[in-house]
This record gives structure tokens, sequence and C-alpha cells, in this order.
């Protein structure tokens, strides 16, 4: 007669070590996102940049910070002093969440479990680029990078921590700066993060 296969215990072992980001089905992202956004930046930067997750026009692009949130960055990076070119930028999450509002797809904050599932992805990006300072970008890049049990993102602001050998500055993400009204709490929070950048930049001295 006809032998049913079965499958083993653990099937498809690539589905839980996928070689490639954009085969990557560790969690459920990737069925609504175009692509998987990568890191980008030179290969043994020292400066690791963490932010949440591809946005909308990352997801379209395949490209890390090129829409808004971007665009503030690079004011920051030019206050602070520093080259976008010569820092690694990634996010915590490879995949863009959203939901749909009208026309428009809705950023959502990942969970914490897409959060983890991702992190496979950052360790590989650790391993390879090991900066001396990662910059985390708000709350969720903070959990990310330094474990959910130990990230307060109210106490960890501004400040350098030290984590896993090498340093770790918080400052806020872009688009709550893009998001403050007031113009002067706008600035103050910009402050902050140019001179996060410039914490950062000093700890390679
Ligand atoms: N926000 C992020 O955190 N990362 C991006 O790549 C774009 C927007």
């Amino acid at each position: 007669g006809a032998t049913i296969p079965i499958a083993p215990a653990d099937a498809q072992p690539e589905r839980q070590q996928p070689s490639k980001l954009d085969e990557c089905r560790r969690c459920d992202l990737w069925q609504y996102a175009t692509q998987a956004v990568g890191g980008e930046g030179p290969k043994k930067a020292q400066i690791m940049l963490v932010g949440e997750q591809p946005g909308d026009q990352e997801d379209l692009a395949g490209k890390a910070f090129i829409g808004p949130a971007g665009k503030l960055l690079d004011r920051v990076f030019e206050a602070a002093g520093l080259e976008r070119r010569e820092i690694y930028l990634t996010n915590a999450v490879k995949h863009f969440k959203w939901e749909p509002r009208g026309k428009r797809r809705l950023h959502k904050t990942p969970a914490q479990r897409e959060v983890e599932a991702c992190h496979y992805w950052l360790d590989k990006e650790l391993a390879s680029v090991k900066p001396k300072v990662i910059v985390a970008l708000g709350a969720t890049a903070l959990k990310s990078v330094i474990g959910n049990g130990n990230a307060k993102l109210g106490e960890s602001l501004g400040k350098a921590i030290r984590h896993e050998d090498r340093w770790v500055v918080t400052v806020y993400h872009p688009s709550y700066i893009l998001r403050v009204p007031d113009e002067e709490a706008k600035h103050q929070a910009f402050k902050v993060m140019v001179d996060g950048l410039k914490l950062a930049q000093s700890l390679l001295e």
C-alpha cells in the first residue's frame, strides 16, 4: 500500500535557521511586508545604530532609514559631527509591521516575541561587525539589545551602559521626535539624540 510520509519532529530546520534574511520565517511578519530590510554600513563599523523596524518607505525600497525618520537621523548626524557612511545602521526587527489606515500603512510596534525571533539576525550582525558602541534608538531597540527584563528607556536615556563587552548608548527614536508637538520639547529631544551620538563617538577615543 501507499506509505504516508511522516514529517520528522523538527521538520524543515531551515525554517528555524534561515540562511537568507529575506527568506526568514522565524515570525509571521514576512507575510505582510514587501521584503526584509537588512542593516547597512561598513563591515567593521565602530558604531552600530539599532532602530525599531523598517517603515513604509524602507519596506518598499529595501533600505534602512531612508524615510522621514532617516532624514531626521541625517540631521542628528550632522549636528553631532558624524558621517552616516561610517556608521552601521540596522533595526531590531527586519520586516515592516503595519496596519491599514485608509490607503496608508500605519506602523505598528512589534511584539516582544517578534523582537526575540529577529534577535537571531541582530546577533549575526553584531558577531560580524563587532561594534565598540551600539546606539539604541528607543525602547524596542533597547529591549532587543540588552534584553527585555533590564530595559527601561527612562533610566537609560542619554547614558552609556556597559553590556556584553561593549557600550550601549540609548537615545530617543527619531520618529518620536517627529511626533513631539511642542517645538521646545522637540528641540530638547533632538539635543538628547545629538548628545547621545557625541557620547557614542567619545567612547571610541
Ligand atoms: N524607523 C526605524 O526604526 N528604522 C527604519 O529603518 C526606518 C524607520
